[in-house]
């Protein structure tokens, strides 16, 4: 199988380590085309001031979306032209946290995370499997709240549910696509310094920045697909 084909589909692009992964899935000469999911405007490319990619900057195509909006239609949004065939690496970064006050639930914010952190992977994978070629790899950012048997946090419980539903997912969807040579993974990450961990874990310092959990992230979704079928890989230094 070349790999001087492979279309990427990225969500939640223009953030955290959305942005890292970004540019550095752009940087990668095998990488023919990258689709950005993201709530930003398309204008908000020029405002990335990527430094090694300027060039590369031609193969991306932009896509607005709010995954918390049910009504949104994946299919509409997406290009005419593809992803069509050629083995896809799909990335399901975009993440939603909403603090809840132990032992509640606000049912509005747990409906949006869940349909940000689960839901809208489910519809656009579905959406796009048809078209998938063999050697196609799909990778699930869950979370160590959501890793069975991990530490568990005050205020968590519904971001950390719709994670370990993400992990289960992606047990079964690879059983599911084996025949077919598409694998699914799932990596567990452990604190990066992002918005949403400040968020989460207020005056923690995190011991791994953005950046290098961020090329992680695109190095194994680009090289390690067929290393790995049905797993979900933690990715943590510390607790949390
Ligand atoms: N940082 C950590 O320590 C950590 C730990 C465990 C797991 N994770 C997971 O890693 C992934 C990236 O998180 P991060 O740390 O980079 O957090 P972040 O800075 O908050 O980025 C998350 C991105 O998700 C996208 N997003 C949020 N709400 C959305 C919506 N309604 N519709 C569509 N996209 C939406 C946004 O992308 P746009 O800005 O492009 O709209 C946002 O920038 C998430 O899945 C998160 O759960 C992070």
């Amino acid at each position: 199988m070349s790999r001087t084909s492979t279309h990427v589909v990225l969500t939640g692009a223009g953030g955290g380590l959305g942005r890292v992964i970004l540019e550095e899935v752009l940087s990668r000469p095998e990488v023919s085309r990258v689709t950005a999911f993201s709530t930003r405007p398309a204008d908000y490319i020029q405002s990335l001031n990527f430094s090694k990619t300027q060039q590369a900057l031609k193969k991306l195509v932009w896509v607005q979306c709010d995954f918390s909006n049910r009504e949104e239609n994946f299919q509409a949004l997406l290009p005419a032209d593809g992803p069509q065939e050629c083995p896809l690496v799909l990335i399901h970064n975009a993440g939603s946290l909403d603090k809840n006050v132990p032992g509640q639930w606000v049912e509005s914010s747990a409906r949006t995370m869940w349909e940000v952190n689960f839901w809208s992977a489910l519809r656009l994978t579905y959406l796009l499997l048809p078209g998938m070629a063999p050697g196609s790899h799909i990778v699930n950012i869950g979370s160590m709240g959501g890793f069975q048997g991990s530490v568990k946090f005050p205020g968590l419980a519904l971001y950390s549910a719709s994670k370990a539903a993400l992990a289960c997912w992606t047990e079964c969807l690879a059983a599911e696509l084996a025949d077919r040579r598409i694998h699914v993974n799932c990596l567990a990450l452990g604190s990066a310094d992002t918005d949403m961990l400040r968020h989460a874990f207020p005056g923690y310092t995190a011991p791994v920045t953005a950046e290098r959990m961020g090329r992680f992230v695109a190095d194994f979704a680009l090289y390690s697909g067929q290393l790995f079928n049905g797993k979900v890989i933690p990715v943590a230094m510390t607790t949390p």
